[in-house]
């Protein structure tokens, strides 16, 4: 068992998620916690290089089942380099997206199946599975409005909208057959809300 403390977010793009890290950081680190901020897909030098492959627009051809692979690979090194050796070290670690998103993205909005797509991911797993997963929902209108604002669309965001409702409701599917581990919370009230939330799932936790 390792000593560390394993907290994923989760949610449709543009739901917040990374600003809820850093401010859950800023409070466990104020309490003496050491904490690792990372993301998936990415984290290390050849998840981050997986990442350009799967978000590449360029590579619209890809097959949903390579999809999946490419995502459980990233996430393998990640385990291997990354999370495995801090939550060794006691570290908190707090990771923006994990398998749930393949779950919903690859399980459910591509159809691969969540079973399938867990099943798959053992071996990328490792033992290693969060305590708590926050999954900030938000409805994927507000969700594509938000991102709009952005230059450019990666090769996930450009699926049509329909793609993202079926993620959008996947996650609120999801939460509900793990009641215990996924905490949901309403991505649309205030920043410092939602934190207050988050931090009392944490505190809960011990
Ligand atoms: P992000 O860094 O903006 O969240 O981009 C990652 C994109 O990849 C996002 O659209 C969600 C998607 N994704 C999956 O489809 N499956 C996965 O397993 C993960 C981690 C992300």
């Amino acid at each position: 068992m390792s000593k560390g403390l394993f907290i994923s977010f989760e949610g449709p793009d543009g739901s917040g998620k990374t600003t809820q890290i850093k401010l859950l950081s800023e409070y466990l680190e104020a309490k003496g916690t050491e904490c690792v901020l990372t993301r998936e897909p990415g984290g290390t030098k050849v998840s981050e290089e997986i990442r350009g492959i799967l978000l590449d627009r360029a590579n619209a051809g890809m097959s949903y089942t390579a999809e999946a692979l490419l995502y459980a690979a990233a996430r393998a090194q990640l385990v291997a380099e990354v999370i495995k050796p801090a939550l060794n070290d006691g570290k908190a670690v707090l990771c923006d997206r994990f398998v749930d998103s393949s779950a919903v993205y690859q399980g459910m909005a591509r159809g691969l199946g969540v079973e399938e797509i867990y099943t798959l991911n053992e071996f990328a797993l490792d033992g290693i599975r969060p305590e708590l997963t926050i999954h900030l929902d938000l409805s994927a209108e507000e969700g594509l409005r938000r991102k709009t604002k952005q230059a450019e669309l990666d090769r996930m965001e450009s699926e049509p909208d329909s793609f993202h409702r079926l993620v959008a409701e996947g996650y609120r599917e999801l939460a509900k057959l793990e009641p215990e581990r996924i905490k949901t919370i309403d991505a649309s009230l205030p920043v410092e809300e939602i934190q207050e939330m988050i931090r009392g799932f944490v505190d809960g936790l011990k």
